[in-house]
């Protein structure tokens, strides 16, 4: 049996892990602006913005203390199911804190819209919320994000966190996956 490797299954890369470091530095920088002398929240996205949740953090220099959800809306396909799931709420409690929300990707919206409005709910002193990439989806009223690593074209992509199928995620950078990998 041939088994291809992860990497045999790019088409093209779309941001080096390069580029990926130089972006992530920057936003870290960002917010350490922004948060210093406070002590945020870091909330992470699992599954997808594991690896840019890890670099991101250590990026910054400000106190923080995190935290690990995980949210679905994609089941083994590349379209968003359009409801979303809470699969592991955070069990700290947000009241007074600066919540830092840190997803992998933006598409439809939906999860970043579901998960701001289920947490100000929990009466935050402010929610932030930063995605790595960005997709440029014809949506007027898509939610706003207020930081974001790279905006992309609508492309399913993979890699640094990012998966088809919970394949891919391993991959140091962030690329699309040629036409006959999708089963
Ligand atoms: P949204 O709710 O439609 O904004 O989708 C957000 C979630 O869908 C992200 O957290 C990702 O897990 C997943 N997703 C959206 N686009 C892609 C993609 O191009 N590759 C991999 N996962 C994606
Ligand atoms: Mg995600």
């Amino acid at each position: 049996m041939l088994i291809r490797t992860a990497k045999e299954d790019i088409k093209y890369v779309m941001f080096t892990r390069e580029q990926i470091a130089a972006r992530v530095r920057e936003l870290g920088r960002e917010l350490s602006e922004k948060f210093q002398g406070e002590t945020p929240l870091m909330i992470c996205v699992l599954r997808g913005a594991v690896f840019f949740f890890t670099d991101l953090c250590r990026e910054m220099d400000c106190q923080m203390d995190m935290d690990f959800i995980s949210a679905s809306s994609y089941f083994h396909g590349t379209k968003s199911s359009g409801v979303v799931h809470l699969l592991k709420d955070s069990g700290i409690d947000m009241e007074g804190r600066h919540i830092v929300l840190v997803e992998d990707i933006i598409d439809s919206g939906l999860t970043l819209d579901y998960l701001v409005k289920l947490f100000a709910t929990r009466r935050p002193s402010s929610i932030t919320t930063v995605t790595m990439l960005d997709k440029i989806v014809n949506k007027p009223d898509r939610f706003h994000v207020d930081y974001y690593g790279f905006k992309i074209p609508d492309e399913f992509v993979v890699g640094y966190g990012l998966d088809y199928a919970d394949y891919y995620r391993n991959l140091p950078y962030i690329g699309v996956i040629r036409e006959e990998c999708y089963q």
